[in-house]
């Protein structure tokens, strides 16, 4: 927090330690709820502990904690061992996802022809060596294809207007048993074919220029042939889970409107090979740690869901499953998701807000009001969709990440360890998150 006279202010008018018992607090509306809750706000923000949440991190930066492998298992095993240690009860969702190993061999080889070519393979690409005719088949869609004979040959496309995988489709559909595609567009492109297929033959993807050079060629030499080879690729089904802590509302039903909203503090606790991922995302896991402890015994008037996602970096799965098997009257009860990833360290810009249409909703209103409360300034927000808000804002949830910006030069490498977690950094994003959450599920809080 920038300054504290908002802390200070609060602390010495109410004085602290003058809480109601809670069951009171929970059932009676009384006229002194406000007080109670400047107050409860007064606690929230004092018992908020950078030094917990830096304890935290470090424990869960020792090792890289990729999903699906032991040690994000051991990750997940003291995540709910925390957030039991707080008093919760602790779900522990398990999803299985696939892992796809490129290939270690990749290569291309045309009659005739002596220009360089650096093919590379699709995510999903298949293994398999095969030796034939090469014929251009255009973008590859079902009625250019018509007319073409492709038994047994390797079919050379290009880039646009449908799928790699639908294009891939037509020629093996038409007798293909290789596939070149090149860009349609300057630059490498990783291109992908969505999921494991056992129905696809090798297939390659060169850049404009080799591609043009390549059709070039053919025209010619037509007939010639190629050799296509790739091996090495693999795709392995993995386990990752979602750690789940669950804080029931306060509200009697029928007291308020919002007694059966939920509110979901989100981040993920996986990192990538290799890196310790103190910052992406142990200290996101941390401060959803943190919060749940934090605002345990306090009343609020909906149901909050402190959850650390697995898989994140293999493509925001561990979301994507929570969000895609929430049961329908679940779905339309969740009216926010505070998504925390990259929020410690010391070598990154400031804090900005992302949702994925740079738009404002309920999540940057109550981070930017309760910015602005704590230090005179409202948090900036821009476009960003790299991770877990994403799923909850195509379900139509209004979602935020809070990360800081610019992102530290070790994102992603093995020197993303805890010597670089700034404590005060962790402080100041815990402040706004929780006062924002706080103004949203207190009870005082007048509906319209
Ligand atoms: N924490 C990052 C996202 C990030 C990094 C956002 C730097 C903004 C600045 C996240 O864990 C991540 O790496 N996401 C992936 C995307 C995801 C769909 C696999 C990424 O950005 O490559
Ligand atoms: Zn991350």
């Amino acid at each position: 927090m920038k300054n504290s006279i908002y802390k200070i202010v609060f602390s010495a008018i109410l004085g602290l330690g003058a809480l109601a018992p809670i069951a009171t607090f929970a059932t009676h509306y009384t006229s002194d709820q406000a007080v109670q809750s400047a107050n409860l706000e007064t606690k929230i923000l004092q018992t908020l502990d950078a030094d917990k949440m830096y304890d935290n991190i470090k424990y869960l930066s020792k090792t890289p904690r990729v999903a699906g492998t032991k040690q994000e298992d051991k990750a997940v095993a003291f995540i709910e061992k925390q957030f039991e240690s707080y008093g919760y009860e602790t779900e522990i969702q398990t999803f299985t996802f696939s892992d796809y190993t490129t290939p270690h061999t990749v290569e291309l080889a045309v009659d005739r022809y002596s220009q360089k070519i650096n093919p590379l393979p699709f995510e999903y690409s298949a293994n398999g060596v095969v030796s034939a005719e090469v014929l251009p088949a255009g973008l590859g869609k079902a009625e250019e294809l018509k007319s073409l004979d492709l038994k047994g040959k390797i079919a050379l496309l290009q880039r646009g207007e449908i799928s790699f995988l639908d294009k891939i489709t037509n020629v093996i559909a038409k007798g293909a048993i290789g596939v070149i595609i090149y860009n349609n567009a300057d630059g490498t492109i990783l291109g992908s074919l969505g999921e494991e297929n056992t129905a696809v033959v090798p297939a390659v993807l060169l850049t404009k220029a080799e591609g043009e050079a390549l059709s070039g060629h053919l025209k010619k030499h037509p007939n010639s042939k190629a050799s296509l080879k790739i091996e090495g690729a693999k795709t392995d089904s993995n386990t990752s889970h979602n750690v789940i802590a669950t804080k029931k509302g306060d509200s009697e039903i029928g007291m308020k409107n919002s007694a059966n909203d939920i509110l979901v503090i989100s981040s993920h606790h996986d990192s990538v090979a290799k890196a310790p991922g103190a910052n992406d995302n142990a200290s996101g896991t941390a401060m959803t740690l943190e919060l749940a402890r934090v605002l345990k015994n306090i009343p609020t008037s909906t149901e909050i869901r402190f959850i650390t996602f697995g898989a994140e970096e293999v493509g925001l799965i561990g979301s994507t499953h929570y969000v895609e098997h929430l049961p329908k009257n679940e779905m339309s009860r969740i009216v926010a998701n505070f998504n925390l990833d990259m929020v410690g360290s010391k070598d990154a810009g400031e804090l900005i807000l992302q949702t994925i249409d740079k738009k404002p909703n309920l999540v940057t209103d109550l981070a930017q009001e309760a910015s602005e409360k704590l230090n005179g300034e409202p948090t900036p927000y821009n476009q960003g969709d790299s991770s877990d808000h994403v799923p909850f804002a195509k379900a139509g949830i209004p979602a935020a990440l809070f990360i800081h910006n610019p992102a530290e030069p070790w994102y992603h490498t093995a020197d993303d360890s805890i010597d670089k977690i700034s404590k005060k950094k962790l402080q100041d994003v815990a402040e706004i998150v929780s006062i924002a959450v706080w103004n949203h599920v207190r009870m005082d809080k007048q509906e319209k």
